[in-house]
């Protein structure tokens, strides 16, 4: 096998961050070199506190976990307790974690590992919120041109919004980071929900996590559980949309996903549609073409995929 890839993860788990969490650590094809928590769908004394929490699930304490922004850089912090329970991971019985947070700002661990890593050798996997990833950008530019890429989970098009009519959770919570990050000149592929609501957590799908019979099998399975419930109600499905796992599944399947390269803005000054991603699908203007926007996926192989990595955790 060739090198593996070296991502770092920033995150505000969230089951279905969990999840694809859990994806990236059975997979050998990459290689986790930190994770950072943000704010979002709880707060950050939570998402980082869950991020160990699902390190040590798979067996992986020696994971450098770093805390970084509590809110975001303009506007009053949104939770999602209603998508994700109380604690962001309802669902399991999970122990509180033994391994340490680490010391550094999560900002600074960031700016440190482009600094000194080489050029374009490192990738960033976005789960939430981009306020990390904006703050790291103006605090030292110079990362900028050393970013291989963003794959980010956030926006939406065709499939409107889903904490607004216009917009969806991530980049609501933090439209200015989102702006930042977007126009940024870094390649960016984007997981909006026009993809993500297509890989639903069918209750076939959920119950080959439980047949695994493992630890981390089953607490995914009650994960899903949980997530599900709520949004199988509200869109009148069987299952809920499962996010964030696209990100780390397009470093190791691209063949799965289908989309276009776009322009996409960010909208931050109008309260009705507060981080709307406008979307140019169909090429009606001059705007450069930032970003990849994933429209369609093989569901089968995507789940099929976590099965076979998921299992592969041995806890
Ligand atoms: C995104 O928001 C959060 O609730 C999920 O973890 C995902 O990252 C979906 O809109
Ligand atoms: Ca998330």
């Amino acid at each position: 096998m060739n090198n593996p890839r070296k991502i770092i993860i920033d995150t505000d788990p969230g089951q279905d961050d969990a999840v694809a969490i859990l994806l990236a650590l059975g997979s050998p094809e990459l290689e986790v070199l930190g994770i950072t928590a943000v704010a979002g769908n709880v707060p950050l004394a939570l998402t980082q506190k869950n991020c160990r929490i699902i390190c040590e699930l798979a067996g992986r304490p020696d994971i450098p976990v770093y805390s970084g922004a509590i809110r975001p850089l303009v506007r009053e912090l949104v939770t999602a307790e209603n998508v994700h329970g109380k604690t962001g991971l309802n669902g399991p019985e999970l122990s509180d974690p033994t391994m340490p947070l680490q010391a550094q700002y999560a900002v600074d661990f960031i700016v440190e590992t482009f600094m000194s890593e080489p050029e374009n050798t490192v990738t960033l996997c976005v789960l939430g919120p981009l306020t990390n990833i904006a703050l790291a950008m103006i605090r030292e530019p110079k990362i900028i041109p050393r970013i291989a890429e963003i794959v980010l989970m956030g926006g939406g098009c065709f499939e409107g919004g889903n904490v607004t009519p216009a917009a969806e959770f991530n980049i609501y919570v933090d439209p200015h980071a989102a702006k930042t990050v977007f126009n940024a000149g870094v390649p960016i592929t984007m997981f909006p929900l026009d993809v993500t609501h297509k890989a639903l957590t069918t209750r076939k799908r959920v119950e080959e996590f439980r047949s695994m019979g493992t630890n981390v099998g089953i607490v995914t399975a009650e994960l899903l559980d949980f997530f599900e419930r709520f949004d199988e109600e509200k869109y009148g499905t069987d299952g809920g949309p499962l996010h964030d796992p696209n990100v780390i599944a397009w470093l190791l399947k691209p063949e799965l996903y289908t989309g276009r390269h776009i322009n996409v803005e960010i909208e931050t000054a109008s309260e009705l549609t507060m981080g709307m991603t406008v979307a140019d699908w169909w090429g009606v203007t001059d705007r450069p073409k930032n970003a990849f926007f994933v429209r369609d996926l093989d569901a089968e192989g995507f789940y099929n995929l976590l099965v076979e990595r998921i299992g592969a955790l041995c806890p």
